[in-house]
C-alpha cells in the first residue's frame, strides 16, 4: 500500500474535505525551499508550508541546535522551573520587538499565542477597575486561528461555519484594501474610520482591545491595508482605553520586509503575537509579549490576579534552541535583504501578470506576491484548483486562498527559484480559464 492509501485510512486532515480531496503529496524529505516526494519528484515550497518556513527546510545549523538541545535538556515544565534557551529567546525577542514590549509569554502555535494576548487583555481591564471591558473589536477579513477565541475574533465568513452561535460577539471594521505595494498606495480610510468612530461612540467603555494582522490580512486572501490606517485605528482605540494586539503570527520575522510589520507600520502596540517562522518553522512555538503596563497589572499578592494560563509543553527547550538558531541565521545569511529583493522582484513583474486572463488585481509586499483572480469565494474556486495541480506537474506547491494565488517563500530561496515558479504561475494562469 502507498503512503497515501495507509494516510486515509487512519488520518484525519487539516482544512480538507476528504470525500473530493486529491491524494495527500507524499513527502519524505526536504531540503531549503525544495519538498521532496517519495517517487524523488522535487517540489518548490511556493507557500513556505503555511507560512511556517522562514528561511528554508533543515537548515543545517538550526538541525544542529535542535538536536544538541534535545541531548543537553528535552523538557521542564515551566511554572516555577525555567532554562537558558527560554530567558535568552525572551532577551533577544523584547531587544527586536517594538519599543515598549518587555514581557515574553511562551505559548505553543499562532492560535495560542492570539488566546492569551485576549485574555491578557480582558484580564488587564478587570485587574485596573475596568471589569466591563470584554468585548473586542477586529478587522473584516481578519484570521487569528481556530481555537474558540481565536476564532471570534476572526471573520466568521469563512472558518466559522456551524461554531458560528459559540462565538462571542465581535465588532468589526471595514478595511480600507490596497492593490500594488500597501506602503506607496493611498486608500480612503474615512468610511472605514466613520464605522469605528461609531462602534466606539457606542461601546468605547466596554472595549478590551483591538485585534489586527499589520499590513497584511493573510488568510482572508491576503489582503494589504496602508500602514496609516493601522495607526489611526490604534490611535482612536486607545483614545477609548482600549489595548492594541498586533498578530503578527504571519508576517512575523522578516515576511514583510521588516523584522515585523508594526515596524513598517509605525505601530506599537500593547501586545504582539508570534509563532510560525519563530522556530523558523521546524518546531512549534508561540510568544506573546506585552508592556510593562501590561505585565505589572497582574503582579500583587492574590494569586488570582496571575494570568492562569499554561500548557504542558510552555517555552519547550528544544522550540527555544531551534528559535535561538533561526533568528541567528537570519542575521547571519541577511533574511531581510532577500525580501527586500523578492519585493523588487514581485514590483517588476506582478504588474504584468495583469494581462493575463480574469486577473483582478495584484499586489506585494516584501517576500509576499499576491494575484487576484477575478471571482470565486474561499471555499468556491475550481479555476484556483485546476491551476494548483498545473503548478503542482510543473514541481511548483501553492494553496491559493480562494481566488487568491499567492507565493511566500522561504527567505532563502534563490530568486531565480521565485521567478521560475511565477513563471509556471502565470502559464497557468493562462491555460487555465
Ligand atoms: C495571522 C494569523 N494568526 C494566527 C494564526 C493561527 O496560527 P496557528 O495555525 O499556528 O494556530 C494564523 C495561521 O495562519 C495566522 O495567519
Amino acid at each position: 500500500m502507498s503512503l497515501a492509501d495507509r494516510d486515509r485510512a487512519v488520518v484525519w486532515h487539516p482544512f480538507t474535505q476528504a470525500a473530493t480531496a486529491l491524494p495527500p503529496l507524499p513527502v519524505v524529505a526536504a531540503r531549503g525551499s525544495w519538498l521532496q516526494l517519495a517517487d524523488g519528484t522535487q517540489l518548490f515550497d511556493a507557500i513556505s508550508s503555511w507560512w511556517t518556513c522562514l528561511i528554508g527546510h533543515s537548515h543545517p545549523r538550526i538541525v544542529e541546535a535542535i538536536a544538541a538541545q534535545a541531548a543537553r535538556l528535552d523538557h521542564v515544565l515551566f511554572a516555577g522551573c525555567t532554562h537558558p534557551g527560554a530567558v535568552e529567546l525572551a532577551e533577544k525577542l523584547v531587544a527586536r520587538a517594538p519599543a515598549g514590549l518587555t514581557r515574553v509569554f511562551y505559548s505553543d502555535d499562532g492560535s495560542t499565542a492570539v488566546e492569551v494576548a485576549l485574555k491578557m487583555a480582558v484580564q488587564y481591564h478587570a485587574q485596573q477597575g475596568q471589569p466591563q471591558r470584554t468585548r473586542f473589536l477586529a478587522l473584516e477579513a481578519g484570521y487569528h486561528g481556530d481555537t474558540f477565541g481565536a476564532m471570534s475574533v476572526g471573520d466568521p465568513t469563512d472558518y466559522a461555519g456551524p461554531f458560528a452561535p459559540l462565538l462571542w460577539p465581535v465588532a468589526r471594521i471595514p478595511v480600507p484594501t490596497v492593490d500594488g505595494d500597501p506602503l506607496l498606495t493611498d486608500a480612503d480610510m474615512l468610511p472605514a474610520l466613520a464605522v469605528l468612530d461609531r462602534l466606539l461612540a457606542a461601546q468605547g467603555e466596554t472595549i478590551a482591545a483591538v485585534i489586527v494582522e499589520p499590513l497584511i490580512q493573510g488568510a482572508g486572501g491576503m489582503r494589504m491595508h496602508p500602514p496609516a490606517f493601522l495607526r489611526a485605528v490604534a490611535a482612536r482605540v486607545r483614545a477609548h482605553g482600549g489595548l492594541v494586539i498586533a498578530d503578527e503570527v504571519m508576517t512575523g520575522f522578516g515576511r514583510t520586509g521588516a523584522l515585523f510589520a508594526c515596524a513598517r507600520a509605525g505601530l506599537t502596540p500593547d501586545l504582539l503575537c508570534l509563532a510560525k517562522g519563530l522556530t523558523g518553522g521546524t518546531l512549534p512555538l508561540a510568544a506573546t509579549l506585552a508592556t510593562d503596563a501590561v505585565y505589572t497589572a497582574f503582579r500583587g499578592p492574590d494569586a488570582r490576579t496571575a494570568l492562569l494560563h499554561g500548557h504542558s509543553f510552555t517555552a519547550n527547550p528544544i522550540a527555544c534552541a531551534a528559535a535561538l538558531a533561526s533568528m541567528q541565521v537570519a542575521e547571519d545569511e541577511h533574511i531581510l535583504a532577500n525580501a527586500q529583493a523578492l519585493h523588487q522582484f514581485y514590483r517588476d513583474f506582478l504588474p504584468r501578470c495583469r494581462d493575463l486572463p480574469d486577473v483582478r488585481a495584484v499586489r506585494w509586499l516584501g517576500g509576499i506576491g499576491v494575484l487576484e483572480l477575478q471571482g470565486g469565494g474561499y471555499h468556491d474556486a475550481d479555476r484556483s484548483r485546476r491551476i494548483r495541480e498545473a503548478c503542482l506537474a510543473r514541481g511548483v506547491l501553492i494553496r491559493p486562498l480562494g481566488p487568491v494565488l499567492y507565493t511566500m517563500p522561504p527567505l532563502g530561496s534563490a530568486l531565480s527559484d521565485v521567478a521560475a515558479a511565477w513563471d509556471v504561475i502565470a502559464a497557468a494562469v493562462a491555460a487555465h480559464r
